[in-house]
């Protein structure tokens, strides 16, 4: 990926993010790094429950532990599964995507393929809902 944003060292990091995923139930891994304006990283994975609704993704992991850590401002995110081809982030994710992130933030897909695809957050979810629609 070469768009003068995307860091290859952000592929180490997305990697190790999996490897924190707890999936008794599933056994799919999903890994997501979220970089801060200033350069952090703030790693999330999918953490799942015996009452499954419970369960919570990779990618909302990662932005709830930025905002419980006073990190709200962000540059991207990658997030990794071990399917052959980049795997895409669920509605609910896209949601929270859509209300704590920029509408052009890249969100980096890759797999174990090492593909790495690119959307915004707006190629995500058009025509999201937001708390403009409630002014
Ligand atoms: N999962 C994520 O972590 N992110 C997504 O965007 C899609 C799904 C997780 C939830 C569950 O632990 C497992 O993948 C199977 O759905």
């Amino acid at each position: 990926m070469n768009d003068g944003i995307f860091k290859e060292e952000w592929l180490t990091e997305v990697q190790n993010a999996q490897k924190r995923a707890y999936t008794p139930y599933s056994n799919f891994n999903v890994g997501a790094l979220l970089i801060t304006e200033d350069d952090e990283y703030i790693y999330g994975a999918n953490i799942e429950n015996a009452a499954h609704p419970a369960a919570i993704c990779a990618e909302r992991t990662a932005l709830v532990s930025a905002y419980a850590n006073n990190k709200r401002k962000f540059k991207a995110i990658v997030v990794i599964t071990d399917s052959p081809e980049p795997a895409s982030p669920c509605g609910v994710c896209r949601q929270v995507m859509k209300e704590l992130c920029h509408d052009d933030m890249p969100v980096y897909l890759t797999s174990k393929s090492g593909e790495v695809i690119k959307r915004t957050v707006d190629d995500l979810l058009p025509l999201g809902f937001s708390g403009k629609d409630m002014e």
